[in-house]
């Protein structure tokens, strides 16, 4: 599709139900810029003044089968027609155990004891359900989570979360028990190494420092970590880091879950971002992408270790029919697809974005995995001086051309469209954020 701007951004109906949001909705969602949306089908977004963008958010990486996909909104009909909820805590239902048995097939998860699924609404659901089920498990305590990490905002997942302060302001006390380390971001290496011959340094951190003077590893629960950490700033964990952190869990049988709600479901190429490290966690928490944009989140485990009886945890709405449908049908077509055209279709893309690095010094580093490509915006390319004013102009320059975009992290730009992107629409987006470093530089 080729954008359409028709007039000045926002046009008079926008602005017009911008005024009314701003009245009655919380002031708390982070809006960048003033997209109001009128439809959208397959990457195209219009917006309630006409104006046609070229989505290469995919409402925050959840899109996975692009909008209005016909077989998904069949799924949906099919399944409201019949019924659409009748609470999956108190009653069994074809949908939602059909679901548990494909992702059951498709998580790669250790241990020959079987995978048992628990279902609720959303990603940060999904992080609790496994936190709950670690410690219930390993009647441990402890949890680790990684710098910079984003695993929701409930109060247990926001302990977990440590990616922006305004997340965590005036909201305390957090769930207890939670110790941070450094993730290997080896664009900023926490630890000063260089990236050809590290060997995960970062995890020395883990391993003799806070296991030395915080807590004792056989008393912490979980390690949970982003294979790509997303809010973050779309950053790849190099796979010895992945694979040092599961030597170390075995090690002292700690639970690694994989915080999978963004990087998960098809987005790099693979069903899960940890599979290209050839890393088995113990749990899997999925969401965003696995519904094509119905509310669901799924805490994936070993079924050993979801071994907590009846009335631990549930959830009214979790494991609904229709998004258990939906799932459904977007993992068949992740499957006979979408995940090949988000490799190859990523990796144009990846290539677009590179070849604008040496025109555009603002650009630092462009990383990541099928359409989940991060590019991070430097002052300079030596200091590495975070550029997130320039970042801001770069994406409203983005928005004022058609091109739908979103920040990660201090000073990176996402491009996490529908898994649906065509080459062409991949080489518009390059076109336009080209266009728009110009404007910006
Ligand atoms: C990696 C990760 N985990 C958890 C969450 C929380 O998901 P939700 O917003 O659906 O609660 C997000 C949301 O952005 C995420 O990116």
């Amino acid at each position: 599709m080729v954008p359409r701007i028709v007039g000045p951004l926002p046009g008079p109906r926008a602005r017009a139900l911008i005024e009314r949001d701003a009245r009655v909705v919380s002031p708390s969602y982070t809006r960048g810029y003033p997209l109001v949306i009128e439809r959208a089908w397959g990457s195209t977004v219009e917006d309630v003044d006409g104006n046609l963008f070229l989505d290469c958010t995919a409402g925050i990486a959840v899109n996975a089968t692009g909008h209005a996909h016909p077989d998904i909104v069949r799924a949906i009909a099919d399944q409201a027609g019949r019924f659409i909820h009748m609470s999956g805590t108190d009653f069994y239902y074809e949908p939602q155990v059909r679901l548990a048995e494909k992702v059951a097939a498709i998580v790669p998860i250790e241990g020959g004891s079987g995978v048992r699924s628990f279902f609720g609404n959303s990603g940060t659901e999904a992080i609790e359900a496994c936190i709950k089920m670690a410690r219930h498990a390993t009647r441990r305590q402890g949890l680790i989570a990684f710098f910079g990490g984003f695993h929701g905002r409930t109060l247990g997942a926001l302990a977990l979360t440590a990616s922006k302060p305004v997340q965590r302001d005036k909201v305390g006390p957090l769930m207890p028990g939670v110790y941070h380390a450094p993730f290997a971001d080896c664009y900023r290496c926490p630890v000063g190494r260089e990236p050809d011959s590290c060997a995960a340094e970062c995890l020395d951190f883990l391993d003799q420092q806070i296991f030395a003077h915080l807590v004792s590893p056989d008393e912490v629960a979980a390690v949970v970590v982003e294979p790509i950490q997303g809010e973050g700033g779309y950053v790849v964990a190099p796979d010895q880091f992945l694979q040092r952190l599961r030597e170390i869990t075995r090690t002292h049988g700690i639970v690694l879950v994989a915080d999978e709600v963004q990087s998960g479901m098809g987005r790099t190429g693979r069903m899960f971002a940890i599979e290209h490290a050839g890393v088995q966690p113990d749990a899997i928490a999925i969401a965003k992408g696995i519904a094509s944009g119905l509310p669901l989140g799924i805490a994936a485990a070993r079924a050993d270790l979801m071994s907590w009886p009846p009335g631990t945890h549930a959830s009214t709405f979790g494991g609904n029919a229709v998004a258990c449908a939906a799932a459904l049908e977007t993992i068949r077509l992740l499957e006979t697809q979408l995940m090949a055209n988000a490799a190859s279709v990523g990796a144009h893309l990846m290539a677009g974005i590179q070849a604008l690095k040496d025109k555009h010094a603002l650009i630092g580093d462009v990383r990541g995995r099928g359409l989940m490509i991060g590019v991070e915006l430097v002052r300079d390319r030596t200091t590495k001086e975070r550029a997130g004013r320039e970042r801001d102009a770069v994406v409203n320059a983005c928005f004022e051309r058609g091109l739908l975009l979103l920040g990660a992290g201090k000073n990176a730009i996402r491009f996490s469209p529908p898994l649906v992107l065509t080459r062409e629409e991949a080489e518009t987006a390059v076109r336009i954020f080209d266009q728009a470093l110009s404007e910006v530089r």
